[in-house]
């Protein structure tokens, strides 16, 4: 049996389904994780999916990741965009990483097209609401065995 794939998700998307529904959408954050576990189970993988406000606990998770999973998608959510501590985090694991966003950064306000994260990452799904992380679970578990 793999090692799970490890789904962390930064600041305010626990408040998933309130928060900005036009641009984020109405699954709420549990939504999200039933989707992403029934997506890894189709595929013959798992998640552990976690959430926090906070960057260290975050960094804390990545390096977890290291050794306890075969794969990471990450939304790193607004640190994407301010943390470099993030991103040495990132670049200190060896599994594939994907980052994943709900909306399009690309096509929102000037702040949001730099994220340190893509610096790391095998690659970015965005733009897709909730289906993002169904498609980055599938390129995560065919990055990874
Ligand atoms: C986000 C996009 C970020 O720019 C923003 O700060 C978020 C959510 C997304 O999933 O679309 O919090 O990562």
């Amino acid at each position: 049996m793999s090692k799970p794939i490890y789904v962390l998700n930064g600041p305010n998307l626990n408040l998933l389904g309130t928060r900005e529904p036009e641009i984020y959408g109405k699954a709420t954050l549990d939504d999200v994780r039933a989707l992403c576990e029934a997506r890894a189970q189709s595929l013959g993988r798992s998640v552990v999916f976690r959430q926090s406000n906070h960057e260290g606990q975050l960094i804390d998770w990545v390096q977890e990741a290291r050794t306890e999973a075969s794969a990471l998608v990450i939304n790193p959510a607004g640190y994407g965009h301010t943390s470099i501590a993030l991103l040495d985090a990132l670049k200190a694991v060896d599994i594939p990483v994907v980052e994943c966003h709900l909306s399009n950064p690309a096509a929102r306000e000037a702040f949001r097209h730099h994220t340190y994260v893509s610096l790391a990452a095998a690659g970015l799904v965005s733009g897709f609401g909730a289906k993002s992380y169904e498609l980055a679970i599938e390129a995560a578990a065919g990055l990874s065995a």
